[in-house]
């Protein structure tokens, strides 16, 4: 894409890393911040650094993705000057089987904060989607490197459609997808957003830790928008059809089968088979 499509894709400016800081107050996140134009995946170059030794609330943001991912070997689609895409360097001091609740720490931190900018219901997809009213809005990319014991780092990515209007959008993910300009009707301030985001997400990431998941369960589960709907769960080797009941304390899906079996589901897709 050459730099007048992209500037007519998103029609806004670059990222100001100085007025974001302005105003940012949080304890443990945005300590440093590495800013591109352009990067293959804010995800890999996070993880990178993560290997090389950056410590906890390093944050990486770039302008556009060339090769931005998604769950499940997804693409994200990621022009420049429209959305957000960044990733955040964590070191939990949490044993290895609490990681996954990471993700949902940070949909929390993700729902609460699209909530208050579009004053609409933000509904989280088990472990990572939030869609709204069915469309998705932003994603969650968790990739962890742990060993028996510890967790040596995760690395959160998050993607979140802020200016991207769904006629820009190609043709394949129009359907399905939203942003906040979309919802609101107005272009949003991207710096706004993502100084509230990281607020969230160091605040949430803190009670994480501090006190543990089970303080941040009724917050998650606010947002849930499957409970007691039917649903397919599609895993590796399996498809579980069922109602959705909500979440254990590790985050785990659980999930009531047609002749009442509770299924735990770790890693999977969820497709909703009513709304
Ligand atoms: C999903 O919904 O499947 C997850 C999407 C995550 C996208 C973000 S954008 C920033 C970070 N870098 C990536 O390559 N992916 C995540």
């Amino acid at each position: 894409m050459s730099v007048s499509d992209s500037l007519q894709v998103g029609g806004g400016t670059a990222w100001s890393i100085d007025e974001l800081r302005r105003g940012l107050t949080v304890k443990r996140l945005g300590g440093n911040f590495h800013y591109f134009a352009e990067l293959d995946s804010t995800n890999t170059y996070a993880r990178q650094l993560a290997e090389n030794g950056a410590g906890e609330g390093e944050i990486v943001i770039a302008e556009a993705q060339t090769q931005g991912r998604g769950r499940l070997g997804r693409r994200w689609q990621s022009p420049p000057f429209a959305n957000l895409y960044f990733s955040v360097i964590l070191r939990p001091e949490l044993p290895p089987a609490q990681a996954p609740q990471i993700t949902l720490t940070a949909a929390v931190a993700l729902a609460e904060t699209v909530a208050w900018f579009i004053a609409q219901p933000a509904v989280i997809k088990w472990p990572n989607d939030i869609l709204v009213h069915g469309k998705k809005l932003a994603g969650i990319l968790t990739e962890a490197s742990c060993d028996a014991e510890r967790v040596h780092y995760v690395i959160v990515g998050i993607g979140v459609n802020l200016n991207y209007r769904v006629a820009a959008m190609p043709e394949e993910i129009r359907a399905q997808a939203t942003s906040i300009a979309e919802l609101t009707g107005k272009s949003l301030h991207r710096e706004s957003f993502l100084r509230r985001l990281i607020q969230g997400l160091d605040r949430c990431y803190g009670e994480l830790e501090e006190i543990g998941f089970a303080q941040l369960a009724p917050r998650w589960e606010a947002h849930f928008g499957l409970r007691g709907k039917r649903v397919r769960v599609e895993l590796l080797d399996q498809i579980i059809v069922g109602r959705a009941m909500g979440i254990d304390k590790d985050g785990a899906l659980l999930v009531e089968e047609e002749h009442g079996a509770i299924k735990r589901v770790i890693a999977g897709d969820v497709i909703p088979l009513e709304s």
